[in-house]
């Protein structure tokens, strides 16, 4: 079987990359290297003759069309992901985010061997109250740029599913965390930040909940989804989290436990604005279908902080003076600030 992945080089993309090349499909990644890729994470599979890679966007629709036609799987990981960079630039978010999808879906229906897999996400539903879980039928209400783009996508996906009959299949899934992520997200952050014991900047009062889900748990259920593609028309959404959903200072807790640093170093600055408070998914579709995470938190966190802690030479905040300059930008005023916050 042949997939292409967009955003192979991105984190979830580079693991689905390799699992595919190792379960014997043929690969190609289609990915524009933004800040946010590293090729770095495929070097062990970049020389296998099942894998190709090419450099390009998914809103080049030429592009997109020529690369669809010989796949029977596509594979969209190719997206902005970071709320924070959403509310600083959003117009990418909606280029990547809303356009591109529309890019790959007027490639595909153009191509009716291959079938589309689109990875959303649970922001899309917005904040929910405790003891609610999101269905996949539950209505959307996101509240930051990168989630109204991803909800635009889904938008596009269900009128593209209806218009043109096409089967396709969306991945929602909740916070994903494991070797290889870049290190703006909450977990590489904290992580690599204990590590050179720097503060670590907690949004408000640490309360927001997010379900945790280990990458490879992510990998089992890419698999389980691919063994079964739906061929019914339509947007068939697939829900994958695990179920453990903690508040953010007990996350950063057990960060400063695992790096070795003290949880002194948590430091609640100003808020995220609109910040949602609590996600979390329904996922009994998918564990009626065999599914279940294997990783707990507790392991997938130690494995994660113990990857950082490895990787140290590689990994420096300073070093690449653009992720300085956005750290700079979203973290100098929050950290300099004197309020006491969280309180
Ligand atoms: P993040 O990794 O940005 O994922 P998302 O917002 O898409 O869920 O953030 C996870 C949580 O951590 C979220 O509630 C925001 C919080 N957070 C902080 O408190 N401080 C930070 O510096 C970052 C990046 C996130």
């Amino acid at each position: 079987m042949r997939a292409l992945v967009t955003g192979g080089c991105g984190f979830i993309g580079s693991h689905v990359v390799r699992s595919l090349i190792a379960s014997g499909w043929a690969v190609t990644n289609l990915d524009c290297l933004t800040y946010a890729s590293n090729p770095g994470n495929l070097a062990d599979v970049a020389g296998n003759p099942r894998y190709t890679f090419v450099h390009g966007d998914i809103c080049d629709f030429d592009l997109a069309r020529n690369l669809v036609d010989k796949a029977d799987v596509v594979l969209n990981f190719a997206a902005e992901t970071h709320v924070d960079r959403s509310l600083l630039d959003p117009l990418v978010f909606v280029r990547t985010d809303v356009e591109g999808v529309v890019s790959l879906l007027e490639a595909v229906r153009h191509a009716p061997q291959a079938r589309l897999v689109h990875m959303s996400t649970d922001e899309v539903f917005g904040s929910l109250p405790l003891g609610i879980e999101a269905a996949e039928d539950a209505p959307f209400a996101p509240t930051s740029p990168y989630s109204a783009s991803k909800a635009a996508a889904e938008l596009q996906i269900r009128a593209y599913a209806a218009t043109y009959g096409l089967p396709i299949t969306v991945l929602r899934c909740s916070n994903v965390y494991g070797p290889g992520q870049h290190l703006e997200k909450f977990i590489p952050l904290f992580t690599t930040r204990a590590l050179a014991g720097e503060e670590l900047p907690l949004y408000g009062d640490g309360r927001q909940e997010r379900e945790w889900l280990f990458v490879e748990d992510l990998l089992s259920a890419v698999g389980v989804v691919l063994a079964d593609l739906p061929v019914a028309p339509g947007a068939h959404a697939v829900h994958i989290g695990s179920g453990e959903r903690l508040p953010n200072i007990e996350v950063a807790g057990r960060i400063c436990d695992l790096a070795g640093a003290s949880r002194s170093l948590i430091r609640p600055v100003f808020d995220r604005p609109g910040h949602d408070r609590r996600y979390a998914l329904d996922c009994a579709n998918l564990r009626a279908r065999g599914w279940a995470p294997r990783v707990p938190f507790d392991e997938g966190l130690s494995r994660t902080v113990r990857w950082y802690a490895d990787q140290a030479a590689t990994w420096s905040h300073s070093a690449d003076n653009d992720f300085a300059a956005y750290l700079d930008r979203q973290y100098s005023a929050r950290l300099s600030a004197v309020e006491e916050f969280g309180s």
